[in-house]
């Protein structure tokens, strides 16, 4: 991608890196993302997400390398209305009323939504009049998102938008994200619900310690721990037996049933059948993102004991 640093380019972040004392929370990232793409960010608790998020918002300083948005530096996109941030942390103003701070915030930038679409959009309508101190977490989450959404921005970006919310409300909330996505907005969401990944965003960005780990759609992701396994109930067979037959790479016994990491779960599947013709309750599965995530987060940590850093 090379020196996309105009405004053509959605945001760029090159050799990002953030210590807070002795803790290394972002430890080199270059990531670039187009306008209009929907990306999700992954990683353990500590892996650096909110960390990255601050630094694209402008509330934290990089210790080293840069972050622009729209070719400019964080705090001028924010203050020109072109990115809305919705934090993990952090309280709402007090005293006033729902609607109260959604026009408020609405009257600070120069092209804002208007309040009462905003507010039936994230359903906050119910509430709006009510004090933002008194407010569920839900309730307070959804508020978030509609003083997101207000300024109008080209950009959201969200650090765990759903954290807080029911099943319900998360349906809502991605729906009107889809709607504000189909607009062509950029949107970049920080989730710990791998499902939530893998149904609305075009890309996954994820991450541990401090770095990027793996990158791309989530079905690449997902193919690049490959494999898949196959379950069955065979009971009284060794274990290294299985571990020998071609396509195989793993072999976990659970009771009865067996369960074969596969390289080449076809060649595995005949293999398994050939030789143990009393194998039953036959399940193939894919690797799902959960898996890929749990071995992508595994393998980095191995890698980090080898390298002692
Ligand atoms: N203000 C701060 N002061 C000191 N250390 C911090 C601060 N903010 C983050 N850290 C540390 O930086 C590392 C990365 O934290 P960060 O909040 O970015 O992780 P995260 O990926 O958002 O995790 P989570 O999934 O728990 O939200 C952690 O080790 C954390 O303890
Ligand atoms: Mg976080």
């Amino acid at each position: 991608m090379g020196k996309e640093t105009s405004a053509s380019a959605g945001i760029v972040l090159s050799g990002l890196a953030k210590s807070y004392g002795p803790v290394k929370a972002v430890r080199g990232i270059d990531l670039t993302i187009t306008p209009g793409e929907t990306v999700a960010l992954l990683g353990p608790n500590g892996a650096g997400k909110s960390t990255t998020i601050d630094m694209i918002l402008g509330l934290a300083q990089p210790n080293a390398g840069r972050v622009t948005v729209f070719g400019m530096p964080p705090a001028t996109a924010v203050a020109s209305g072109r990115i809305g941030g919705m934090l993990q942390t952090g309280s709402l103003v007090e005293y006033l009323t729902v609607r109260e701070l959604v026009e408020m915030v609405a009257s600070m930038y120069p092209h804002p939504l208007d309040v009462h679409q905003v507010l039936e959009a994230t359903g906050t309508s119910a509430f709006a009049g009510q004090r933002t101190t008194g407010l569920s977490g839900g309730q307070t989450q959804r508020v978030r998102f509609a003083l997101a959404l207000v300024a109008n921005p080209d950009l959201l970006v969200l650090d765990e938008p759903t954290a807080a919310l029911d099943v319900e409300a998360r349906r809502d909330f991605w729906s009107s994200m889809r709607s504000v996505a189909q607009r062509g907005k950029t949107v970049l969401f920080a989730t710990h619900y791998l499902e939530e990944a893998d149904a609305y965003a075009d890309r996954i960005v994820l991450m541990a310690r401090g770095r990027v780990i793996a990158d791309g759609p989530s079905t690449e992701i997902k193919a690049k721990v490959g494999g898949r396994t196959i379950r069955a109930t065979l009971p009284g067979v060794d274990g290294s037996a299985l571990e020998a037959l071609p396509g195989v790479t793993a072999v976990d016994r659970r009771g009865e049933a067996v369960v074969l990491s596969c390289g080449d779960s076809d060649a595995a599947l005949r293999a398994l059948l050939a030789t143990y013709p009393v194998a039953r309750d036959i399940e193939v599965r894919g690797a799902g993102l959960e898996e890929a995530f749990i071995q992508l987060v595994g393998d980095d940590e191995e890698m980090e004991e080898v390298e002692g850093s």
